[in-house]
């Protein structure tokens, strides 16, 4: 079949639970066009638009002032550089915790922008919510554990479910997700002990994050992946020195400038020498004018 390139295999929601088990599921977070096409060139088969934008690009303290408008923004951006990714859109702050007709409208919103499914906080408070949009074929993604969106109530970000009754809160929550027909559920910040055994118990796959390595995949957030969160949470891996090289790279830039090295003469459009001699003219008429 010369000439023909074999269709790039797109990540679907039947496709993502098919994955349970193997522990292989790559996830990572994005929020633009030109991040999401290159951890899907890279490799990642889901991509979330995390409401972590508030932390990470929006400049906030916490999440919790991210709104739906500021997320369908990059929603949409992500959505145009995503072809085979799973596109995940986290429902924000108070867009979905006021009731189940909330959370439709939102979760609407965000499928009618191009997400392919949807994310939420919580455990069984949020249970007739994720009802209601799995009723209405609305794929949604379960988040236990850590979940940022009550830094107030934790007073900061620590780990949870470690005592018994909390881990055993945690461990019902992840499974009357999984029975309301979450098709994932990420485990933030958890005793692996505690994932291992969530994992074991739900049919769907879980997508661990500082939750140890026995979840069927794991996640991270783009700006901690690639080194650009100046403080990065204790469970993430800079896997590049990202602010080292783009400051690098920015100073090298501004020392050219200041320097009068760039950009180097001779590049870039340029007149023909005859156009250059008639401008030169036109130029010395309109000066002998004024
Ligand atoms: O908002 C986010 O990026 C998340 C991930 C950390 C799972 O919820």
């Amino acid at each position: 079949m010369a000439g023909k390139v074999a269709a790039p295999v797109r990540m679907t929601v039947p496709r993502v639970r098919g994955r349970k088990g193997e522990g292989r599921l790559v996830c990572v977070t994005a929020y633009d066009a030109p991040t999401a096409a290159l951890v899907e060139a890279a490799g990642v088969e889901v991509i979330l638009v995390g409401d972590s934008l508030g932390n990470v690009v929006l400049g906030y303290e916490n999440t919790l002032p991210v709104t739906m408008d500021e997320m369908v923004h990059h929603l949409r951006a992500a959505r145009r550089g995503t072809r085979r990714a799973l596109l995940v859109g986290d429902l924000p702050f108070m867009s979905y915790q006021a009731g189940p007709a909330d959370a439709l409208r939102h979760a609407g919103r965000f499928l009618k922008e191009g997400a392919d499914a949807v994310k939420l906080e919580g455990g069984l408070e949020v249970l007739p919510m994720v009802n209601a949009m799995v009723a209405q074929g609305i794929p949604v993604m379960g988040h236990v554990g850590l979940t940022p969106q009550r830094v107030r109530e934790y007073g900061g970000y620590r780990a949870q479910g470690v005592t018994v009754a909390a881990a055993a809160r945690i461990w019902q929550a992840a499974v009357a997700l999984d029975r309301a027909g979450v098709f994932a559920i990420v485990l933030e910040a958890m005793p692996a002990s505690l994932a291992r055994r969530i994992t074991a118990a739900v049919a769907c796959p879980t997508i661990g994050i500082g939750a140890g390595p026995d979840c069927d995949g794991q996640i991270l957030v783009f700006h901690d992946l690639v080194g650009l969160s100046p403080v990065p949470p204790p469970f993430a891996r800079a896997w590049a020195d990202g602010r080292r090289v783009f400051a690098k790279a920015v100073g090298r830039f501004a020392r050219a400038v200041r320097g009068r090295g760039w950009p180097p003469r001779g590049r870039g459009a340029a007149l023909p020498p005859g156009d250059l001699a008639a401008l030169d003219r036109l130029i010395a008429g309109e000066a002998g004018r004024s």
